[in-house]
């Protein structure tokens, strides 16, 4: 029997000290200054880190127009009332139902469990209203933070693809795969 998705769009959700809301146009400073302009944040990322606030303010304007569809899934972070960064939904598979989340946040906010606080709002978001069945973390084998993060959600590690991504630097990198399943979702 073909899998029903109910597709809701970017809604806001909170968590214990977070809100994960829809991107407004007035967000790029913050953006720019917390995350988008660091190269240490976008080091295993698709795009280079931005060199002028105007790329910031054409991209989140770009972002902003996205939410007219209900198949959009892409949250800013906010914390103490400030955006320090990105979780989204950057590939996905309605027939097989699942979707791949993609992340990243500044850098002076690292290491205090906001990542994975998030990603675990999304996940049971995104299987509990969305309907999908199984949500994926994708993260190049040089870049175990992101691993750890899958791991704390509840996440199984399923393997690793070789050589499965051309980085920017023209390298092909192994990329490790994590998943969990719409019955592993804990309470
Ligand atoms: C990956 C990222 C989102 C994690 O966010 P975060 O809020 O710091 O994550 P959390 O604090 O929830 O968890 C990070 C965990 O990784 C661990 N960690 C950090 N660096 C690590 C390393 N080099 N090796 C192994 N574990 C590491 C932390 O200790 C923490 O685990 P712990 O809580 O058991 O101590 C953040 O580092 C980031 O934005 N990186 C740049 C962008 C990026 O790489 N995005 C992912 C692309 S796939």
């Amino acid at each position: 029997m073909p899998l029903t998705l109910k597709h809701t769009g970017t809604v806001t959700l909170k968590t214990p000290r977070l809100t994960l809301r829809r991107y407004r146009t007035e967000d790029a400073p913050a953006m720019y200054k917390n995350w988008a302009s660091d190269p240490e944040v976008t080091r295993f990322l698709t795009w280079n880190a931005h060199k002028d606030p105007s790329e910031t303010a054409a991209i989140v304007a770009a972002w902003v127009e996205t939410y007219e569809s209900e198949e959009t899934y892409h949250w800013g972070i906010e914390y103490e009332g400030e955006l320090i960064g990105d979780l989204a939904v950057v590939l996905a598979n309605w027939k097989h139902g699942y979707a791949v989340l993609g992340y990243c946040l500044g850098r002076a906010y690292w290491g205090k469990g906001i990542m994975s606080e998030a990603v675990k709002a999304v996940t049971a978001f995104l299987i509990r209203e969305v309907g999908y069945h199984r949500i994926i973390i994708r993260h190049a084998v040089k870049n175990p933070a992101s691993g750890r993060v899958a791991e704390k959600c509840g996440f199984t590690r399923e393997g690793v693809q070789r050589e499965h991504f051309l980085n920017r630097d023209g390298k092909f990198l192994d990329i490790v795969m994590w998943a969990i399943l719409e019955s592993e979702l804990p309470g």
